[in-house]
């Protein structure tokens, strides 16, 4: 749940051209108000309307910032800033002014290539007192044009940074582990069996539970849509369902909540063969594949000896939702299971919507309407967190 939603962001230098146009839209998509404060140098680098055509709001120079605006901001994301200014704000006067700020204050500092960011990351670590967040560029070079590259946390890793910030903490010490994309079943070198799913669905879980402040674990299979940069989330690509299986069987000693949207392969082919199946090797123009059962993860979590996390289920369904998605929770012995129909437009595989119905095991059934993948697992979270005897409703 977003619970605040006003940020000062302040840009420092050539920061301006690369960060500050991502940032500003994806934070207002969100549905943050975004107040832009500019420094002299960012200013000489862009016209100060276009921080206000952009953002909707006028623009605040640096160092004048009103008070009313620091009183109003609910976070401060000062993205980019240089090592310089990130330093002076870390002195006392202005330590006392981040004071008045009613939620989290983050720098995204940048450096040069050439400065030794590791001597001068851990120095600036050490400052902040505890109140300043500080947001590292993980291997990121931001290419500044003529200017050369600058040394930067990502706009995609600032967001993150920034939604968390905004985000009430209510799965922190949660450790979640997420399943979600297809796996891929080889047969031979060039080919393999695979499904329809982008893991769209169990990034958004995994992105709205970081936000919430959980430790996110997720192993997903080859899948075409981006894990975002969060340091909450730790991506554990596989290929096919036996390897989805031995990572998930690894990690799930520990995990509070389990939530398994992977599209996993029922069957893989029997055999491999090393090198390319050629088409003459079939006299008569048909060409088949044997395939045996693969193991079923939910199942076996479901059943593991002693205590299990709360389990979430999906279920991809096609007829008979209801009767299907009852007997499989009941089966796989989930405590909730997200059916959705994958022949309705605009739910299931490859959209950014969907629809689902929660089944949990006290036999409630709660049909939600059709929304975004991130809303749908805003209310998943929700009900697993209200299920788990935490405070949020369903
Ligand atoms: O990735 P997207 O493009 O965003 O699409 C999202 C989605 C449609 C893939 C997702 O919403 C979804 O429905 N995921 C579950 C797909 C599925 O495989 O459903 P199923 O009914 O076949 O499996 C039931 C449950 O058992 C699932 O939790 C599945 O992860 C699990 N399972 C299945 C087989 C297996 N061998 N091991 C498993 O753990």
């Amino acid at each position: 749940m977003l619970s605040l939603k006003r940020i000062l962001l302040i840009v420092d230098g050539p920061g301006v051209m690369t960060h500050t146009a991502p940032l500003v839209t994806s934070l207002l998509k969100q549905g943050v108000t975004v107040r832009v404060a500019l420094t002299e140098s960012a200013r000489l680098l862009v016209g100060d309307y276009f921080t206000t055509m952009l953002s909707g709001t006028p623009l605040v120079t640096f160092p004048n910032i009103p008070e009313k605006i620091l009183d109003d901001s609910d976070a401060v994301l000062a993205a980019p800033v240089s090592e310089k200014l990130a330093r002076r704000f870390c002195e006392d006067d202005w330590m006392a002014i981040w004071k008045r700020v009613k939620g989290p204050v983050a720098f995204a500092p940048g450096f040069l290539p050439q400065e030794d960011g590791s001597e001068i990351r851990k120095s600036l670590a050490d400052m902040g007192g505890g109140v300043i967040h500080w947001i590292m560029a993980e291997g990121e070079a931001t290419d500044m044009g003529s200017l050369g590259k600058l040394d930067v946390a990502s706009p995609e890793r600032c967001l993150e940074a920034a939604m968390t910030a905004l985000t009430k903490q209510e799965l922190a010490g949660k450790s979640i582990l997420i399943t979600c994309g297809p796996t891929a079943e080889d047969f031979d070198p060039v080919r393999f069996v695979t499904n329809r799913s982008t893991g769209r669905m169990g990034v958004a879980l995994a992105r709205m539970a970081a936000w919430r402040g959980a430790d996110v674990t997720l192993v997903h299979g080859p899948m075409s849509w981006p894990v975002p940069p969060h340091d909450g989330i730790h991506a554990c690509p596989v290929r096919n369902a036996q390897s989805m299986y031995d990572a998930v069987m690894a990690k799930i000693d520990g995990a509070d909540m389990a939530i398994l949207c992977a599209a996993v392969a029922d069957f893989t082919p029997i055999e491999y063969s090393t090198v390319k199946i050629k088409k003459q090797g079939s006299s008569d123009g048909v060409f088949s594949l044997k395939m045996k059962r693969t193991p079923d993860i939910l199942d076996s979590i479901g059943h593991k000896a002693g205590r299990h996390p709360f389990l979430v289920g999906f279920a991809a369904e096609s007829d008979h939702v209801q009767a299907y998605a009852q007997a499989k929770l009941e089966a796989k012995n989930c405590d909730m299971l997200c059916a959705n129909d994958v022949t309705k437009p605009g739910s299931g595989f490859a959209v950014g919507t969907n629809q689902v119905t929660v089944f949990k095991r006290d036999g409630s059934v709660t049909e939600l309407p059709q929304m975004s993948k991130e809303d749908v697992a805003r209310r998943v979270l929700d009900m697993a967190l209200a299920g788990m005897g935490g405070p949020a409703a369903g």
